[in-house]
């Protein structure tokens, strides 16, 4: 797969060698101890040892599942697709809504069942959801059988943690409240050759009285626009075209740097480094989305035609009590000002219903933001209560059979824009990076425009990670059928 190694921990097998106490060396001295500790694992299993991370939750946890993998692939475990045939498996977790929450117990409980009948089976839980000591307590309790417990401001430490659990023999658990701390240069595992997603800064300060990740997360960081950079240029000389730039609000990048730097600026510099093509970016917050990035995006040949503008509702009563810090009007001028300026640029956006206190009258407002915006996408949310966060004891909650009736007729009004929106580009000709073979039609491909819609056309795997001219023949509602030229 598609490794991204640079340091080699040279380890002498003197064990009374001082554990190093900078990092990332330290982890690369754990990874080697803990590939010995798997070669004698091997040994009695007399098969090779294999691992499954599953990832819950956005795209921040698929890119530490990476790292994950990465970290496991050095220490010797071979990546097994399927969960159930893996002997280690990890749950990367979300917790943003309470139904994430459940999946994760219902499929712990089958986990516990496997690990009966495999030996040398280990299971590790980390991601948001072990941020909530309930959760951890809860886990201790009644599922005792989980060997590893950590969360999202330790990942970095995996595999020391994993070398604990290794020669203790026992649950190993150690969660941290927050963290001031980036680990830079650690191994990771990327799903595609072609493109990657790189974080750009860590946690969330804007505290959206719903919204639990500020709790989990912590404090907002950015990494060092140097830091960022390296490992972009690194990824493109291994073959990266495309980049997601990471982050819960990237649009206050920068902000808490020792020589502060605006995201604008951050993507002017990556956008010098050759052999890159695309520049992705998520989410923006609209509070912060300044006339600055607008010009910049304009202005760039690289940077994709898309914008991820969570609006969450469109009554600015339920915003002021969201505490999003934007109005129904400014967030309506922003997207006036986005549209001048790139009138073909895809929006696409985030949206709760039944938020407490939501009356018929505010959800009336979201549908008209909805039809003014005409969105490419959205994705609909049904309020989830997290306890701890301000929203959890709003009075006014919104009865179950209200919000699904406003669910129902947000979904419907949503979908029939997105198809309208989506057949406005029939006949175009446009650039697609291919990804894959398509799912179910080995003869087509599928590949990405730059506004994020997908495009599936006649081709062989001999396209994957490339560019193609195809024209955009038929839309299937979100997707299309295409053609090359
Ligand atoms: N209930 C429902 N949706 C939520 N989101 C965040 N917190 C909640 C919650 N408590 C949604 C928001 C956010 C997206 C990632 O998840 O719309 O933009
Ligand atoms: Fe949650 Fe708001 Fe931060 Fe997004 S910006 S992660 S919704 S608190």
């Amino acid at each position: 797969m598609n490794s991204d190694n640079k340091f080699v921990y040279d380890r002498t097998n003197d064990i009374s060698d001082p554990v190093p106490a900078s990092e990332p060396e330290r982890q690369y001295y754990f990874m080697e101890r803990a590939a010995e500790n798997l070669a004698k694992l091997t040994e009695e299993a007399g098969r090779p040892l294999t691992f499954c991370v599953t990832t819950f939750g956005c795209q921040m946890n698929a890119r530490d599942s990476e790292k994950l993998a990465g970290i496991l692939e050095r220490v010797g475990y071979r990546e097994e697709p399927e969960e159930e045939k893996a002997d280690f498996v990890i749950y990367n977790t979300c917790t943003v809504r309470e139904n994430a929450n459940q999946r994760v117990y219902g499929r712990l409980g089958q986990l516990g069942r496997m690990k009966k009948r495999n030996p040398h089976m280990m299971i590790a839980l980390c991601g948001c959801m072990m941020q909530e000591p309930e959760v951890v307590e809860k886990l201790k309790k009644s599922y005792p059988f989980v060997d590893l417990i950590f969360g999202t401001h330790n990942i970095y430490k995996f595999a020391e943690l994993l070398v604990t659990r290794m020669e203790s023999g026992r649950t190993v658990i150690d969660i941290w409240k927050d963290t001031d701390k980036i680990v830079e240069d650690l191994p990771v595992e990327r799903k595609y050759p072609f493109k990657s997603g790189v974080n750009i800064m860590f946690g969330c300060n804007n505290f959206c009285s719903y919204c639990i990740v500020p709790y989990v997360r912590g404090r907002e960081r950015s990494r060092d626009p140097k830091a960022i950079i390296r490992e972009i240029e690194r990824l493109t000389a291994d073959g990266v075209v495309e980049v997601m730039l990471l982050g819960q609000n990237v649009n206050s990048y920068g902000k808490t740097l020792e020589h502060p730097m605006t995201f604008a600026q951050l993507l002017q510099e990556i956008e010098k480094i050759d052999g890159l093509e695309r520049i992705r970016f998520m989410t923006s917050h609209p509070k912060d989305l300044s006339d600055e990035l607008i010009r910049v995006m304009a202005e760039s040949k690289k940077i994709c035609r898309h914008l991820h503008l969570p609006v969450q509702s469109g009554s600015t009563r339920i915003l002021e009590k969201m505490n999003r810090r934007y109005t129904k009007e400014g967030y309506l001028d922003l997207v006036r000002r986005i549209k001048n300026a790139m009138p073909d640029i895809s929006l696409t956006t985030d949206i709760i219903v039944g938020f407490p206190g939501e009356t018929e009258e505010d959800f009336q407002e979201t549908l008209d933001v909805v039809r003014t915006v005409r969105y490419d996408s959205a994705f609909t949310f049904i309020y989830s209560k997290r306890t701890g966060t301000p929203a959890a004891v709003m009075e006014d909650q919104v009865p179950e059979e209200t919000v699904k009736d406003r669910f129902g007729r947000l979904l419907k009004e949503v979908q029939d824009i997105s198809a309208e929106v989506c057949a406005g580009h029939q006949g175009t000709v446009q650039t697609v990076l291919v990804e894959s073979l398509n799912d179910h039609d080995s003869s087509l491909v599928t590949g990405r425009l730059s506004n994020n819609l997908l495009v599936h056309f006649p081709g062989d795997a001999s396209l994957i990670g490339k560019f193609s001219e195809v024209r955009l023949d038929e839309c299937r509602g979100f997707y299309f059928l295409g053609s090359r030229v």
